[in-house]
């Protein structure tokens, strides 16, 4: 399974990076505003930033809703870098972009996708990406992991190409599960990366040694 980090912040991109582990990074206009990035000038040099950082895929995500928007937007990203991957949202106009941008080779990542039929649809489009929001579904009482299952069911059915984007990642457990469930791809903050080297016995454990060795040293 491949590791993205979703953030826009370029000091936590850097500690994934250096980690050895990440293949990619996700953003959205709301990761993007929290870093203070804004204004249309600085965040594509926000986005050219990132693909400097890292060597994997980068979503840069279109704001415009209609096709003719949609597809101005994504071109001008897919411009800036050959790693970006234009992140178009789940929408009518949203499916003819990503079938538009698929015919052209430029690879997208369809965003806000919350049911079977949509990732469908998208992979239909010809999507790269699919990017089911588990935590946001899991924040309304509905089994985020499952709709992963059942993605995964679908796409193995078809062997479509489209991977799948575990998005809206939360925490370590969420990583895991993932991964049992055969995820392409999960992004999530730095601390469910982090999190996934944490274990008691290891750190009692390496304590001991440690200690062992001072014994007869
Ligand atoms: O990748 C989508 C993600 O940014 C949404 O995460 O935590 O805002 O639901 P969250």
């Amino acid at each position: 399974m491949k590791f993205f980090i979703d953030t826009a912040n370029l000091a936590q991109i850097k500690e994934a990076q250096e980690l050895g582990v990440l293949d990619g990074v996700t953003t959205n206009p709301s990761l993007m505003a929290k870093e203070g990035i804004t204004g249309r000038n600085n965040i594509l040099k926000h986005y050219v930033d990132i693909c400097n950082i890292v060597d994997g895929d980068v979503s840069a995500e279109v704001i415009s809703t209609d096709l003719k928007g949609m597809i101005k937007e994504g071109e001008e990203l897919a411009e800036l870098h050959e790693q970006i991957v234009v992140k178009v949202p789940m929408i009518k106009d949203g499916i003819k972009a990503i079938k538009y941008f698929s015919d052209k080779g430029i690879r997208t990542n369809c965003t806000l996708v919350f049911s079977c039929g949509q990732a469908l649809l998208a992979a239909k489009a010809g999507a790269a990406y699919v990017s089911p929001f588990i935590g946001r579904l899991d924040d309304i009482s509905t089994d985020g992991l499952n709709l992963i299952s059942e993605i995964r069911h679908i796409y193995d059915n078809y062997e479509f190409e489209t991977q799948i984007l575990a998005a809206s990642v939360r925490h370590t457990m969420h990583v895991i599960d993932c991964a049992k469930i055969g995820a392409d791809v999960m992004t999530g903050p730095l601390s469910a990366i982090e999190g996934l080297l944490k274990h008691p016995l290891t750190d009692s454990g390496l304590a001991k040694f440690l200690e062992d060795y001072q014994k007869g040293n």
